[in-house]
């Protein structure tokens, strides 16, 4: 069924169509309004075509409304402020639009009507480093907005851009052939990894001869030294199978993993082309892209390949960007890295617009996020100073999360606790970091993320199991509560209401989630959700109620319930039918 705010958005479009022809329609969108005082939904596009038309905004939106039909759906559609839609929909057809939820296997989402194809560049750690905080935001949040615009009907390509190629393989081949440690290496390959790399990059420091076998490594392995080659893939292996490990215990997985090394063999000839095409020249012996058309980058000139014949991060990621739009045909692609990176890609963007003018419809976006703050406000970090590595802070969050389950079933068996512990755990450290506002730093906080009430993945994976419980407690399965709803839904107490009117917004939630690249959005719909059912769950008595009342709460139990979990999903976290 066609949701009602979809409805009216379709009908005030054609209304708008009506008096002001030239209007662009998609501009016309019907929203949930900001302050519920004032109706459900809101259109605020009258004002800015009022505008456009030089006419009185108040008076354009009568005139529309005189041609809007929408009595069936509203109770109330006024135009407020200083030209402002509001509708106030009729409680019949807000349970109308919950009991249609029966029937859908996504309820309250419309699937998106033209699919776009969308690439995500996400989590792209360094091979030889462990996965440290800073992967975490990257792996999280765009591991979320590839499940939202999967959920939305979307076709979405996930590639891990691994960094393995690069400078740094000069010194770490260095590392292998003189100071490796078998043991280290087959106990905690990463770990030892590291130690050739600081190894070798302090000797360097010191003795310029160092310097030189280094960088010699690294021009053996570009020319595809056998050796060089044979030890930089069980380098890149050992790690893959490390961050692996990590991927599994988040759910996280990606469509490809071409990695940076993939790109090398089509530089030489792209950074030809470039000079050949006048967009690249030389300058102090280096090829560069000079901006001098762009206001705001023409001091940052792009470096593509160095005076010494190397290439670089940004050579690596114009050469990725030409392969994803000839190979997967995107509307969009998303890159998902910290702050730090925007420069860059606004040089790559830049670069690649110039290069490739008849691909300006591909939507290129910079996703970008802030850091994690300690609880001092610094970056966080272990006791020790030292970075904290991904692994170690999900054993933390399972060891932590252990301990409040405890507190709260001690009875439970061990194991039983364990795997509870895990699910809450991780979706804790999860919803945290897309609670924040992707673009501020976030204080880090064990005790805030495990909390079991407040904006939390447990209090709101306590809110899923509670309303299993009333399910198991009640003997009844969720199915029959959805098939005695067929006919006659009623929404009748203010709280029953207030929380099926919310029920309607997932999709839209969704929708803006998509459009901003914001999940911190679909949080706080969530945390709405749980209060509203618990302020429902507390006035309205559903298994002592009396029928036909009966089944109908628990059918909105049972919405409640579904959408909890399909939001929850969307942000990559799990629920537990009994916790
Ligand atoms: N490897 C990089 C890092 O760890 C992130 C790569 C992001 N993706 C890209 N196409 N540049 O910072």
């Amino acid at each position: 069924m066609q949701l009602p705010s979809s409805i009216l958005q379709d009908r005030l479009r054609a209304a708008v169509a009506a008096v002001c022809p030239e209007a662009d329609l998609q501009s016309v969108q019907v929203r949930p309004c900001p302050d519920p005082k004032f109706g459900d939904y809101q259109a605020t596009a009258l004002m800015a075509l009022a505008k456009a038309r030089r006419t009185n905004p108040r008076q354009l939106a009568s005139e529309v409304l005189a041609r809007l039909e929408a009595q069936d759906l509203c109770e109330t559609v006024e135009v407020a402020g200083p030209g402002f839609v509001n509708f106030r929909l009729r409680p019949q057809a807000v349970a109308d639009a919950v009991a249609a939820a029966a029937e859908e296997e996504l309820p309250f989402v419309n699937r998106a009507a033209q699919p776009r194809t969308i690439v995500i560049d996400f989590s792209s750690p360094n091979v030889a480093k462990p996965m440290h905080v800073g992967h975490i935001r990257s792996t999280i949040l765009g591991d979320c907005l590839a499940r939202v615009f999967r959920q939305l009907g979307h076709r979405v390509i996930t590639d891990n851009h691994l960094g393995d190629w690069g400078t740094q393989f000069g010194m770490l081949l260095l590392g292998w052939k003189r100071f490796l440690d078998p043991d280290n290496l087959a106990r905690d390959p990463i770990s030892e990894m590291e130690r050739l790399y600081k190894t070798v990059h302090a000797a360097c420091q010191e003795d310029p001869a160092m310097m030189e076998a280094a960088r010699r490594e690294l021009v053996r392995l570009q020319a595809g030294d056998p050796e060089n080659r044979a030890i930089w893939q069980e380098m890149t292996a050992r790690s893959r199978a490390e961050f692996d490990r990590i991927y599994e215990r988040l759910g996280v997985r990606f469509d490809y993993t071409l990695g940076e090394s993939f790109y090398h063999p089509r530089l030489q000839a792209m950074v030809d082309e470039l000079v050949r095409l006048g967009l690249a020249r030389e300058s102090e012996g280096a090829k560069v892209i000079f901006f001098d058309d762009l206001p705001d980058l023409k001091d940052t000139p792009l470096i593509i390949q160095k005076s010494d014949g190397a290439f670089n991060y940004a050579t690596t990621d114009l050469a990725t960007l030409a392969y994803r739009i000839e190979t997967w045909h995107p509307d969009e692609i998303l890159y998902v890295t910290d702050g730090r990176q925007q420069l860059h890609f606004r040089q790559v963007f830049a670069a690649f617009r110039k290069w490739r003018p008849e691909a300006a419809g591909v939507k290129l976006v910079h996703v970008w996020f802030g850091s994690i703050l300690g609880e001092d406000g610094r970056p966080f970090k272990t006791r020790s100073g030292e970075t904290v590595k991904l692994a170690d802070l999900l054993d933390e969050a399972e060891e932590r999360a252990l301990q409040v389950v405890s507190a709260k079933q001690p009875d439970l068996p061990e194991d039983l606790r364990r795997r509870i512990a895990r699910v809450v755990g991780l979706g804790a450290v999860k919803y945290a970091d897309l609670l924040s506002n992707r673009q501020s730093d976030y204080v880090f906080s064990w005790e805030r993320m495990l909390s079991l009430t407040g904006n939390t993945a447990p209090y709101l994976q306590y809110a899923y199991a509670r309303i299993a419980s009333i399910f198991r407690k009640g003997g009844l399965s969720p199915e029959t509560a959805r098939a005695a709803v067929a006919q006659g839904f009623r929404l009748q107490t203010p709280e029953e209401l207030a929380l099926g009117r919310h029920l309607l917004d997932f999709g839209l939630v969704l929708e803006a989630v998509a459009e901003d690249y914001r999940p911190n959005y679909l949080c706080n719909y969530l945390f709405e959700l749980a209060g509203r059912f618990t302020r429902f769950y507390e006035t309205c008595p559903v298994l002592k109620a009396p029928e036909p009342e009966r089944t109908h709460r628990l059918y909105l139990c049972e919405v409640t319930a579904r959408v909890l979990r399909l939001g929850l999903d969307a942000l990559g976290v799990e629920v537990l039918e009994q916790m």
